[in-house]
């Protein structure tokens, strides 16, 4: 896709996407395409719904008397409310009107709306990333339709009053695009083709943007005494393995850094505690959390960030072999702490204790965020709308609060509490891996926390209801990775923790 920012001039071919506000009130270019096209604008509007909210399209085809192919007037909703984001779901509208035509090009001529909150070099930039994220599609292994499942947009041109500053602005969303997509493509990869050792590859392939790639195998974890999380890789023919990404982008380079940590359960059986077949389904997804740090990782190479940075990924596979770990076997985690692994499907907090405990132990990080498909259970608190967010740090919470909202990737503060640690007593050992039957995602936290080193600002953000869902939004049939994580971030770094 090519993409390209100019200033105003004829759109001569393709299709020409304006906007209006809720009324509708047509923004100046869209008076003009009403004119050019004889009032044809008008005369749509008065046989449809069209108001101007937020999402709607209004299409008139092969106008007469123009070169355009189309007109796509998209609503932009209320001037006061329409923001970035409100700019890339206008174009992604556009682009999705698309997706079964032929058409190649697309051109933007939307005015900033009076009142509103944007810049005209921010406003273009987001449209040209709503058009992008838009036509993200997986298709590797497609050999037949493939021109029913492809975007044939090659295309895509912004008209702005100062293209220079629009491609500055561009650079970092391209950025953040490309490590959405990065994250997108690890969850939808099969788990036959995408396991620990070839995450890893693709993470060294990273290192091209100046990222530090570091990975472990089996041999150094066990030196590392990371018992946790090589007891639930020890029932997989697949190695398991501990990943370590840097970026040292801050201007002193000793700068503590901030930390990241996912979850990279390759495929996810449940292990000997077996998954029944329904929902053993999407399981490849199970790596959603390390797909967004190393998403995220990339995303602040790209754009050069200006903070020092980490990202630390256990990788695995859960499966249910001869050599697997039993429901009752009692692991020691590299934090010298003991667990008694009642149940081998709770195995996500057991990959994420020791990669939490090196985080924080190797770097001193200002503070340490995980990111896991970690219960069935934050689907039935928040479905796919907020990722559950538990924290020991208020204002890291707010922050991750705000950044969420800017950009579209909302999280929900869960409460933890003494009463909720209690149901992880164990008989035999420091704790068990499961609570009781309730609250099963407070005590997946409550679990974390004790691998959190005191004083270190921690959040854990639960995603398995937002990292994957298909592109009809139906929660819960998974098969779409949305590249979670990424964006809300990066934004929390730019916010907060560069320069
Ligand atoms: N990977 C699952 C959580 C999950 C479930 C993610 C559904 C996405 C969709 C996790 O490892 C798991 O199996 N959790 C168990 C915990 C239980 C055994 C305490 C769960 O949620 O049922
Ligand atoms: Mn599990
Ligand atoms: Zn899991």
């Amino acid at each position: 896709m090519q993409l390209s920012f100019t200033a105003s001039s004829a759109v001569n071919s393709g299709a020409w996407v304006v906007g209006a506000v809720e009324g509708p009130t047509l923004l100046p270019a869209a008076v003009v395409a009403d004119k050019a096209a004889g009032g044809a604008i008008s005369r749509g509007l008065s046989v449809s719904r069209f108001t101007g909210k937020a999402g709607q399209v209004l299409e008139v085809l092969a106008p007469a008397g123009l070169k355009a192919s189309r007109i796509l007037m998209v609503g932009l909703g209320k001037p006061e409310n329409f923001d970035a984001h409100g700019a890339e779901a206008a174009a992604a509208a556009a682009v999705g009107r698309l997706k079964d035509t032929t058409e190649a090009q697309i051109t933007f001529e939307i005015d900033l709306p009076k009142g509103g909150r944007l810049k005209g070099a921010q406003l273009a930039a987001h449209l040209a990333m709503g058009a992008k994220l838009k036509t993200y599609a997986f298709n590797h292994y497609r050999t037949k339709d493939l021109a029913e499942h492809e975007s044939k947009l090659q295309k895509v041109t912004v008209f702005t009053a100062d293209p220079a500053a629009a491609k500055k602005a561009w650079t970092d969303c391209e950025a953040v695009a490309e490590g959405m997509f990065l994250a997108r493509d690890l969850v939808n990869e099969p788990p036959n083709i995408l396991f620990p050792a070839e995450f890893s590859r693709r993470a060294k392939a990273l290192s091209k943007l100046g990222l530090k790639v570091e990975v472990f195998g089996d041999e150094q974890m066990r030196k590392l005494g990371m018992g946790a999380l090589l007891g639930v890789g020890q029932g997989s023919e697949r190695e398991s393995q501990l990943l370590v990404l840097q970026w040292n982008g801050a201007k002193k380079k000793t700068a503590s850094p901030v930390a990241f940590v996912g979850k990279g359960v390759c495929f996810d059986s449940g292990g000997l505690s077996l998954k029944p077949a329904a929902s053993m389904m999407g399981m490849k997804g199970d790596m959603g959390g390390a797909a967004a740090v190393i998403g995220t990782m990339r995303a602040l190479a790209a754009r050069k960030a200006k903070v020092n940075a980490v990202g630390v990924i256990g990788l695995v596979e859960n499966m249910p072999d001869g050599k697997a770990q039993r429901p009752d076997d009692v692991v020691k985690s590299m934090s010298g702490q003991t667990i008694e692994v009642l149940n081998t499907d709770a195995e996500g907090r057991l990959v994420l204790a020791d990669a939490l405990w090196y985080a924080q132990t190797r770097f001193k990080p200002r503070f340490v965020i995980d990111l896991a498909t970690l219960t069935g259970a934050i689907l039935v608190s928040l479905g796919a709308e907020h990722a559950g967010l538990f924290t020991n740090d208020d204002k890291l919470s707010e922050r991750l609060a705000d950044a969420g909202k800017a950009v579209g990737e909302p999280v929900w503060r869960m409460p933890l509490g003494s009463g909720y640690d209690k149901l992880l007593r164990s008989k035999i050992a420091d704790m068990k891996n499961i609570g009781g039957p309730n609250a099963g995602s407070i005590t997946a936290a409550q679990f974390l926390q004790r691998f959190v080193v005191e004083k270190t600002p921690w959040v854990h953000l639960d995603i398995a209801g937002v990292a994957w869902q298909d592109n009809e939004q139906k929660p819960l049939i998974p098969s779409w990775g949305t590249g979670w994580g990424v964006r809300i971030l990066d934004r929390l770094v730019k916010d907060h923790y560069e320069g």
